[in-house]
């Protein structure tokens, strides 16, 4: 019988993969997430939808939501400092700090200098990406490529997002959907075969109005009025398209990783896949042969979280004793841009 991936790799690029003896391990990870609690009912108090549409749509439940006072950094900084004491190393070992994030605490300077500052990491560089939902693995992609090369030994991966900032509260196609929170891991340089087999990024810029926030950059400054009239600062996007391309992106991702790595959907242990919507999730598990044991899902707690979603998830399935050394975990990952990639790790 053909492997569910054999049609979708005939034409993938295919990057070297394990060139070099080292390459980077998760010893410890770590989230952190508001208090407040936004449910489905109250939801329906703010906007014409209901708990019912919401969860058949999408499977989440409820949603965290920052407070006054709160920012990127605040759940950021907690999530690595909890990631930092897992792996049991303090944060002047660190050489590098990358933070995947689209809701940073200022345009300038990166959040991940504010992290670097706050947690004391007084030797890493620090610096933010944006790769949207993506951007935990293509910053875990990175980490790994400066671990491979011995330009660094430890390094910390974020992703953060206070997208409750940028949601417009009065469009129920999009503010059902995404919550805040943060999560991190410590990677350090293994010399086993434990830690990052491979990583894939891609990128499909010719989407990108299809999920998007054009207010405050260079082409609409937030001084701008019309950034103000057009309510350009808030999240937009065409639902029914982003759907279909990520479903067939995570798909390629993911099995561009197993071919890479001579793996089948069976070898894996835990699929740990963005947490946008569980009908994405269980499309693309189901191209991919796995069972329901075998994807972790927590997207009905949070709702979609962005760059935090597949950390927090880590994190989660980590502390409860999901991951056993020697366990195959495919993180598999899709956001705007289009940007979408995979990271296969034996734990
Ligand atoms: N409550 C009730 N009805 C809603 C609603 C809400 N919150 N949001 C939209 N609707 C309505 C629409 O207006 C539409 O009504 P109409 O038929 O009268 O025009 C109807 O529900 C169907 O809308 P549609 O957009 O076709 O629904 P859908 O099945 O595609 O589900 C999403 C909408 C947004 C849940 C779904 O497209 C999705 O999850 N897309 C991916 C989004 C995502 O994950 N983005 C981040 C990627 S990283």
């Amino acid at each position: 019988m053909l492997s569910p991936c054999t049609n979708v790799t005939r034409n993938l690029r295919m990057l070297p993969n394990g060139y070099a003896m080292l390459r980077a391990r998760i010893i410890g990870t770590g989230s952190s997430l508001p208090n407040k609690i936004l449910t489905n009912a109250e939801l329906e108090r703010m906007v014409d939808t209901n708990d019912e549409w919401i969860t058949t749509r999408t499977g989440i439940k409820q949603r965290r939501i920052a407070a006054e006072g709160e920012f990127t950094s605040t759940f950021a900084v907690e999530a690595s400092l909890r990631a930092l004491e897992m792996a049991g190393i303090s944060a002047d070992e660190l050489d590098l700090i990358i933070l995947g994030t689209v809701t940073p605490d200022f345009p300038l300077p990166s959040t991940a200098c504010i992290i670097q500052h706050e947690i004391g990491a007084r030797k890493a560089a620090a610096f933010d990406i944006s790769a949207a939902c993506s951007g935990f693995v293509y910053g875990l992609s990175i980490a790994d490529k400066y671990i491979r090369s011995g330009i660094a030994k430890k390094a910390l991966v974020v992703g953060a997002e206070v997208l409750s900032r940028i949601v417009d509260w009065t469009d129920r196609n999009t503010c059902i959907l995404f919550g805040d929170g943060a999560g991190a891991a410590v990677v350090d340089a293994s010399d086993n075969d434990n830690g990052v087999l491979s990583t894939h990024i891609y990128s499909n810029g010719s989407f990108w109005e299809t999920l998007y926030q054009v207010g405050s950059g260079s082409r609409n400054p937030a001084t701008s009025k019309r950034t103000i009239d057009e309510r350009l600062f808030y999240l937009k996007m065409e639902g029914n398209d982003v759907f279909k391309h990520a479903v067939r992106a995570m798909e390629e991702a993911a099995c561009a990783a197993l071919s890479a790595n001579d793996m089948s959907p069976s070898d894996i242990s835990l699929f740990i896949p963005h947490q946008a919507n569980k009908r994405i999730i269980d499309a693309t598990a189901k191209r991919l042969g796995l069972t329901e044991d075998k994807v972790f899902i927590n997207l009905h707690n949070y709702g979609n979280t962005s760059a935090a979603s597949i950390p927090i998830a880590l994190d989660e399935a980590n502390r409860a004793g999901r991951l056993s050394s020697g366990d195959i975990v495919l993180l598999d990952a899709f956001g705007g841009g289009f940007t979408y990639g995979s990271a296969l790790m034996r734990w």
